[in-house]
């Protein structure tokens, strides 16, 4: 048995056993566990990456869990890197603060505070912020910030040590943080304990139906342990006495959508048509289906084949192809489809924690994003295909001196 890795034999929402495994990527390393040069002779651990579908609630999931400590105590990615990211925190921070009035006297929890950046908005605001977070380095970030900052896992236990230090709390968010977390009740244990009466809880994650309509396989790998659609968690969200006051669809992480919480005894209960539009869309376009899931299987190995015969023909012809944004997902990219250092050179990302480390599995070297426009390779693979616009926006010159960009998803793409 392997300690650092379990089995899912139930729904992590309803605890049902039927999950159907529609897509088996194999083993792979986690896709957010860089090297350094001294590592790269070492052997690296790989772990099964498989998505299942619960027949039973709809919830899609992988079929294991690494242990998150592997994966979580030393990060490195940061959203801050990022203007579109730092606007969407600044426009959720906006809304909850007109919608709570929030004041001095008002708190703020941020599940998987990451650097900070989220809760610096809030406490531009005016309110009292904290964050929680397992990352040990980004956390001490997120201090120098001026963000205080509790280190370890959200769950109940968390939550009422958090609660016992800094009292409850007016707003809690947490962004792309959920999908990381195995035990799902113990989040909303934990919320419900540290949540006021009133409070909210927002909470963004990349959306199942964007993923399978854009055929993000990608962002399928061990972090993520969750891909949600509406109706399931509106299942776990009633469950725990809570209810969907507020939904929209973002166009962050390739799609995805921010939810507005309240109990539902804070309010008389009204119909939220929002919700039911979702649900019925989430039916028409058949989420709770097999041959979805299947068809999705399939059409990533059609994607493999096109990027493939691509990359072969262009190196055939002499040309230098780089990665760009070395990002979890363009790990599982290069690993799934075995694009190694024999097609990209290197690999280049805004990221100051990832420069001169090597990515998972594949080894490819990370410069920093300069290196573009200086060495100006034939093309430009876009890994982080979620940023492509603001990628190539901010590579204008590299494209007016002849570069040109490749788009993996959802179809490949020259730019
Ligand atoms: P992202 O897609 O956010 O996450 P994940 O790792 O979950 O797949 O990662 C985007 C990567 O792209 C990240 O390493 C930063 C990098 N990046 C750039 O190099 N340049 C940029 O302009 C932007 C926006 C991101």
């Amino acid at each position: 048995m392997d300690k650092d890795f379990r089995h899912v034999t139930r729904c992590r929402i309803c605890r049902s056993t039927e999950l159907y495994r529609f897509l088996d990527l194999g083993f792979m390393p986690v896709p957010n566990g860089f090297r350094k040069k001294e590592e790269l002779g070492k052997k690296e651990k790989k772990y099964e990456l498989c998505c299942c579908f619960c027949e039973t609630c709809g919830h899609v999931q992988l079929s294991g869990v690494v242990r998150p400590q592997l994966m979580f105590t030393n990060y490195v990615y940061i959203p801050s890197t990022s203007k579109v990211m730092m606007n969407n925190f600044s426009r959720l921070a906006h809304q909850a603060y007109v919608a709570k009035s929030l004041d001095e006297f008002s708190l703020v929890l941020d599940i998987g505070s990451n650097d900070g950046s989220l809760l610096t908005f809030f406490k531009a605001y005016g309110s009292k912020v904290v964050g929680i977070d397992p990352a040990e380095n980004i956390s001490k970030v997120a201090e120098l910030n001026g963000i205080p900052t509790e280190i370890g896992l959200f769950n109940l236990a968390s939550a009422n040590k958090v609660k016992k230090k800094y009292g409850a709390a007016d707003v809690i968010t947490a962004t792309n943080v959920i999908a990381h977390i195995d035990d799902l009740y113990g989040v909303f244990r934990g919320v419900d304990t540290l949540l006021k009466k009133d409070g909210l809880f927002i909470t963004e994650f990349p959306y199942l139906l964007d993923l399978i309509d854009k055929l993000e396989f990608d962002t399928i790998y061990h972090e993520h342990l969750s891909y949600f659609a509406i109706s399931p968690w509106k299942f776990l969200v009633e469950k725990f006495g809570f209810e969907i006051c507020d939904l929209e669809r973002l166009q962050i992480h390739g799609g995805s959508i921010r939810l507005t919480h309240r109990r539902k005894s804070s309010h008389k209960n009204k119909a939220n048509r929002i919700v039911d539009y979702f649900i019925n869309l989430e039916e028409e376009r058949k989420l709770n289906e097999r041959q979805t899931y299947d068809l999705f299987s399939q059409k990533v190995i059609g994607l493999k084949k096109s990027l493939t015969e691509l990359i072969d023909g262009l190196k055939k012809q002499g040309k230098r192809i780089v990665g760009y944004g070395a990002a979890a997902k363009g790990n599982v990219l290069t690993n799934l489809f075995n694009i190694g250092r024999d097609k990209l050179d290197y690999i280049v990302d805004s990221t100051p924690y990832k420069l001169g480390l090597y990515t998972p599995g594949m080894n490819i070297p990370i410069f920093a994003e300069n290196r573009l426009l200086k060495d100006m390779p034939d093309y430009a693979l876009i890994l982080a295909w979620n940023f492509a616009n603001e990628i190539m926006e901010k590579q204008k010159a590299y494209k007016a001196k002849g570069g040109k960009f490749i788009i993996p998803l959802p179809s490949v793409t020259i730019i």
